[in-house]
């Protein structure tokens, strides 16, 4: 038994995010990130001003497939495990979403976290 879908792979570009409703009350999505067959998830939620992180709606900005900024401030985050490596908030870190790559499907893996 598997989560809910987020997303399928394949329609997240290799090094790149995309933005997903997570059916938050307050409209908090996530942003699944991706890097080859791998994938990590959080919720588009910055640690600094608990503001989202896109810079247009559904667009979170990349870089080498490695970090991804957030649109108010320039933070730099790790793919990996969403930690600040640069920025206002460095050392603080994403609210991580547990999910699985099923067949190219993004699932969750667990419930949803609460929205900081
Ligand atoms: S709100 Fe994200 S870096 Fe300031």
């Amino acid at each position: 038994m598997h989560g809910a879908l987020l997303c399928r792979l394949a329609s997240i570009p290799d090094g790149g995010a995309c933005v997903v409703d997570a059916g938050h009350a307050d409209g908090t999505g996530v942003v699944v990130i991706r890097r080859g067959h791998d994938a990590w998830a959080y919720l588009n939620r910055c640690p600094h001003f608990s503001v989202c992180l896109d810079y247009e709606p559904g667009e979170v900005l990349t870089y080498d497939g490695q970090v991804l900024m957030c649109a108010h401030h320039s933070a730099l985050f790790r793919f990996e495990d969403g930690r600040c490596i640069e920025g206002p908030c460095a050392g603080a870190a994403l609210t991580p979403v547990a999910i699985r790559v099923v067949d190219g499907e993004v699932r969750c893996a667990a419930g949803m976290p609460a929205v900081p």
